[in-house]
């Protein structure tokens, strides 16, 4: 039963947010910051916090005895950079970690580990609309190669400098939304449950972005009987988008399938009945690309029922990936009362 009024519930996900896309996280760097600031806001919420191998950081809430365990997943790991080069001049050269298009990178500024930052640009002999990765170059103000190097190695890597907006109607916008946002969802999940039915290892994972790596050493080490992941979705509410029906702001979404996996059909409706049962609009989503976590966690070991409750968003992989409060709040509730409910275990 939800002990919080729906006000309180945005608040605290503004905050959430707010913290979680102001740390640094690329694919694989988690360590140097993400993680550690979830494992402060879990550890109170936690009988068990502890990192596996990859610097996967999983939750353990236990339940009756006995109970299923339910792996909730989702990722921590945000798109990012990697010097591969520092020129003569004093300019980096990089690659990207996850799916970084160069038109999202254009004229954007970054942050390192250490907090220098930079600005990204592109050769200027080549058009914009031609550039490649390759033509890209960060500017960390270096006088030379020299100077350079004494800000920033090869090997190190960065990420869109945080910066958070709040549009009209409760949308936020910030870098690494996708997925701090699902991580947002899953916390306040966590704190808003009062008796789970089921023992619940919340996974915050890494390596998304590079290919669910994270997810699916997690779910073969946690061995569970039902998974859910929790990720962002793109939206096709914009002028001129690509035909898909999810709108922001009407509701959490539940994925019928992407590239990479079909959401089990028996916990998918499942989820919709209890999402109509507690009056929470959801939306379907339908997608003929992406992936989540769910992927990897319902190919592990011998299969694992698994589906995918989706936040949506606008502009996914850019600096301002935008998201709705009210999306968010639902979502919690939502994923609250299904671990709350029993019925699942029979799936
Ligand atoms: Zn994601
Ligand atoms: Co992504």
């Amino acid at each position: 039963m939800p002990h919080r009024s729906e006000s309180e519930r945005i608040a605290a996900l503004d905050a959430a947010l707010e913290a979680l896309c102001g740390a640094f996280g690329p694919s694989g760097h988690e360590f140097q910051g993400v993680a550690e600031r979830i494992a402060e806001m879990v550890r109170p919420l936690a009988d068990e916090l502890r990192f596996d191998a990859l610097g996967n950081l999983i939750c353990i809430r236990r339940g009756a005895p006995g109970a299923k365990r339910v792996m909730l997943s989702a990722h921590m790991d945000q798109c990012g950079l990697m010097v591969t080069e520092i020129t003569d001049g004093g300019f980096l050269r990089v690659a990207p970690l996850g799916g970084l298009k160069p038109s999202l990178l254009f004229y954007r500024q970054v942050v390192f580990a250490n907090g220098v930052r930079g600005i990204i640009s592109h050769e200027s002999a080549v058009k914009e609309n031609e550039a490649e990765l390759k033509h890209l170059y960060v500017d960390i103000g270096a006088r030379d190669g020299k100077e350079a190097g004494e800000l920033v190695s090869v090997a190190d890597v960065c990420a869109y400098a945080p910066f958070a907006v709040r549009l009209h109607g409760g949308l936020f916008s910030a870098p690494a939304a996708d997925d701090r946002a699902g991580c947002a969802v899953l916390i306040e999940a966590l704190r808003e449950l009062e008796s789970p039915a089921y023992e619940l290892a919340a996974v915050f994972s890494v390596q998304e972005e590079l290919g669910l790596r994270g997810a699916t050493v997690s779910a073969y080490g946690l061995r569970p009987d039902l998974a859910v992941a929790l990720d962002v979705c793109p939206t096709g509410d914009t002028p001129n988008a690509q035909p898909l029906g999810i709108k922001l702001g009407s509701g959490p979404a539940l994925k019928v399938m992407d590239a990479h996996s079909v959401s089990h059909v028996g916990l998918r409706g499942h989820m919709q009945s209890k999402a109509s049962e507690l009056g929470i609009p959801v939306q379907l989503e339908i997608l003929p690309y992406g992936g989540t976590d769910a992927a990897a966690m319902q190919k592990s070991r011998a299969g694992i029922p698994a589906a995918t409750l989706s936040i949506p968003s606008r502009y996914v992989h850019s600096a301002v990936e935008t998201v709705s409060l009210h999306d968010a709040e639902k979502a919690v509730r939502l994923l609250a009362a299904l671990l709350e409910d029993p019925a699942a275990g029979g799936l």
